[in-house]
């Protein structure tokens, strides 16, 4: 891996031993790009990839005879105002109003390794040799502002991340308007566009359509967090790439908040792709000395397809984006009480059901919301972070303590961002919400945003949540944020607010270094890689039925790795669809993800309880496996205009992971509705050896739901893995419909016959 410069051509070429990215000065002093994908050679001069010629209405922004046109040239900070008539990733206000700038090229540097960008979360190396880091200095005279073009280079992964930082070096103050964390450019558009975008309760969802003419992409408006709607990734992939093959670009955000994600499509079929803060209500004030610098962008190159693409960002968050003790580490298996009680428990009812978990082999109970203040409902009660006497006599100290007498670790819900009116916080500061002056102040769900722009705020909170965790035996926080922003004041608010967010995060993951935090936003509304260096897990969805998660998990495993992706099995009729699912279904998705439950287990029959305790047996087996040495393979997709596979509507879906030696693996296949008189179903693996021979094990019975005595019927057969990949594991699809009537699923257990 190396940053290579030629400073004679002034030349830059970041290269290792799968990616090249090229880009150099150009004449006007400027910053050209010239090349990103696959690994080339390296040459001093790379000047003939500059494409210039005379056309009619072009600009020329250097002196005569020059034909340099920005609008026509491919470049790496694209700014306004100079003949470019497409957006422009910098803007910059300035005294006399005016919003041109002229970035010229001052110098650079290299380093090895990265550093922090703290408070921002970011990539970092472990070792200094897993990273070089190359540092473009450029320079606007007039306005006399610095900025700085930041890329690092990882060794072992085909992956560059990109940020930006502008500093006001002169006496009078400019305004930011618009700063991208990173834009590139290729010199076609023969791409299709992915993004991963839903709602409430069906969140990233994967979509795939032609890039066309013009601009397209998502964004994120909500100020509190990324959104359920579009999450900041997007991907450009060739036209016949797939899961497995071709070429693929992906880019994500390393950000909680407000986003843009865009693609251009030049009326001469060149493509700008920019992600950064969206500009929407940003404004950024910069005085003589300051700084401002942008979240970091990831861009993963792929020449295999999205799965390839999805392995590089898993081992990329996995060993240089999450922290703290569960880096690399099991999950433990919770059960959280939300779906068991809602609001109404009282500590013997919490006791009652965590007992019950304790016998089927959990291992950390989790008190959710309603444990505070006045909180016996969500009118009430948030801000107020002590507990509720009435419900909890003896405090969460004590209880914590019962749930850990009993073998069993201890969580903990907090929304610490958020405020009701009715509550002691807002009786006493009610300054303290996000609002505009003579504004109607919008509510959701009964509550408001803190401010968390202001350092008191964030400083208060701090003090009260600590008090709470230093008092009680806590393993595990999760940190839900339940409403977007509105009325949000000035330009800076939104940004600050983040900035506030991750402070908290800071000073709450270093003084307690052992608790594991769980982000959470109104389910997956914030499952981003900015949360995942503080929460190395995220409650994926508030939609846990089985066939739903399917969907929903396979989705955000486009990027995220599965050991970030909480995942329950739930009671049923489910909360959220009032579907039926088989319990081992239920299992069988959870399983891909941190594994918990959410119910009172004793409210299960004993056949239920059963098979509650055979997942459990069967999670602490493979759950190394699957959460920290795996690797992960899809194998068919529910969203089958992705792949443009026959699949009938994403009535089928598997995947696996696989481990590192290829001696294991776990495979899941899901299907949704039973057929009739059905064809039999080839499950074709990935990843395996070849050259191995496999035992293939799959519990082969009807299930729980259709008779307790047929619940395990082990079946096995041997395999090479050039068999299990290209012949496949048949599949009886009318067996699969005695599994408890629809979503039925089957694991398979792969395991190398010594
Ligand atoms: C949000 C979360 C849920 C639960 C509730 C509690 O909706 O996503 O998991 O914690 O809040 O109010």
């Amino acid at each position: 891996m190396a940053v290579i410069v030629h400073e004679r051509t002034g030349t830059f070429h970041l290269t290792n031993d799968a990616v090249s990215y090229v880009f150099r000065v150009m004449e006007n002093h400027q910053m050209e790009h010239l090349y990103y994908g696959a690994k080339i050679h390296d040459r001093e001069s790379f000047d003939h990839l500059h494409e210039e010629t005379m056309r009619s209405q072009m600009s020329i922004s250097s002196p005569e005879p020059s034909l340099l046109s920005m609008q026509y040239t491919k470049q790496e900070m694209p700014v306004y105002g100079t003949g470019d008539y497409r957006e422009p990733a910098l803007v910059i206000r300035q005294e006399n109003g005016s919003r041109i700038s002229d970035f010229q090229y001052q110098g650079y540097r290299i380093s090895n390794g990265k550093k922090s960008l703290l408070p921002l979360p970011a990539t970092y190396t472990n070792e200094d040799s897993d990273a070089e880091t190359l540092e473009v200095i450029l320079y606007d005279a007039l306005s006399e502002t610095e900025l700085i073009l930041s890329y690092t280079i990882f060794a072992a992964l085909p992956v560059i991340t990109r940020h930006t930082e502008i500093t006001q070096k002169g006496t009078q103050s400019v305004v930011l308007e618009r700063v991208m964390s990173m834009s590139c450019e290729w010199n076609d558009a023969e791409f299709d566009l992915v993004t991963l975008d839903g709602g409430w309760a069906r969140e990233r969802y994967i979509h795939r359509r032609p890039l066309a003419s013009g601009i397209q992409g998502v964004l994120g408006l909500n100020g509190t967090c990324s959104g359920a709607e579009h999450n900041p990734f997007l991907a450009l992939m060739r036209p016949d790439a797939t899961e497995q093959s071709g070429e693929v670009y992906g880019l994500n955000l390393i950000y909680s908040g407000n986003h843009l994600d865009q693609a251009e499509v030049s009326t001469f079929d060149m493509t700008r792709v920019m992600m950064g803060i969206h500009p929407q209500n940003f404004e950024w004030n910069l005085q003589t000395g300051e700084s401002f610098i942008s979240p970091e962008a990831v861009m993963v190159y792929s020449r295999a397809g999205l799965g390839e693409m999805s392995r590089t960002f898993h081992s990329l968050y996995q060993n240089h984006l999450v922290r703290g003790k569960y880096k690399n580490e099991v999950r433990p298996i919770l059960l959280n009480n939300w779906e068991a009680t809602y609001f109404d428990f009282n500590e013997e009812k919490l006791l009652n059901i965590a007992a019950k978990a304790k016998e089927a082999g959990v291992e950390l109970f989790v008190l959710d919301d309603g444990w505070f203040g006045a909180r016996n409902d969500d009118y009430r009660g948030l801000g107020d972070w002590y507990v509720n006497l009435q419900k909890l006599p003896s405090g969460i100290s004590g209880l914590s303590k019962k749930i850990e007498d009993m073998g069993l670790k201890f969580g903990l819900w907090v929304e610490l961002e958020m405020v009701n009116k009715d509550s002691d916080l807002y009786r006493s500061h009610p300054d303290w919400i996000i609002g505009t002056e003579g504004r109607f102040e919008s509510h959701a769900r009964h509550q408001h945003v803190l401010d968390y722009s202001k350092p008191e705020v964030v400083d208060y909170i701090y003090e009260m949540i600590a008090k709470v965790i230093r008092e009680s035996s806590i393993s595990y926080i999760k940190w839900d944020m339940n409403r977007y922003m509105t009325e949000p004041g000035n330009g800076e608010v939104m940004h600050r607010y983040m900035l506030g967010v991750y402070d908290l995060y800071q000073r709450l993951t270093s003084e307690f270094p052992d608790i594991l935090f769980e982000s959470c936003a109104s389910g997956g509304a914030r499952f981003d890689a900015g949360m995942l260096y503080f929460a190395p897990q995220a409650w994926t969805s508030d939609d846990t039925d089985a066939n739903e998660r399917r969907k929903i998990q396979y989705g955000t495993s486009l990027v995220y790795p599965v050991a970030s992706m909480g995942s329950h099995v739930s009671a049923v009729p489910n909360h959220q669809l009032f579907r039926k699912t088989p319990i081992e279904s239920r299992a069988n998705i959870a399983c891909f993800g941190t594994f918990g439950y959410e119910l009172d287990l004793n409210l299960l029959s004993d056949a239920e309880i059963e098979a509650v305790k055979r997942q459990v047996q069967f999670m602490k087996k493979y759950r190394r496996l699957i959460q920290v040495e795996g690797k992960l393979y899809r194998l068919i997709s529910p969203f089958p205009a992705v792949n443009r596979t026959n699949a009938e509507s994403g009535n089928e879906m598997a995947w696996a992971v696989v481990s590192p030696d290829r001696k294991t693996a776990l495979a899941a296949f899901y299907q949704r509705l039973n057929k009739v008189n059905a064809s039999w179903l080839r499950l074709k693996l990935d990843g395996l050896n070849p050259d191995i021979l496999y035992r293939i094990t799959w519990n082969d019975a009807a299930g729980v739901e259709a008779g307790e005595e047929t619940a395990v019927d082990m079946k096995s057969y041997e395999a090479y893995g050039d068999e299990l990949m290209h012949a496949g594991i048949p599949i009886d699809r009318i067996l699969l419909n005695r599994k408890g009537g629809d979503f039925a699923s089957v694991l398979y257990e792969v395991e190398a016959v010594e």
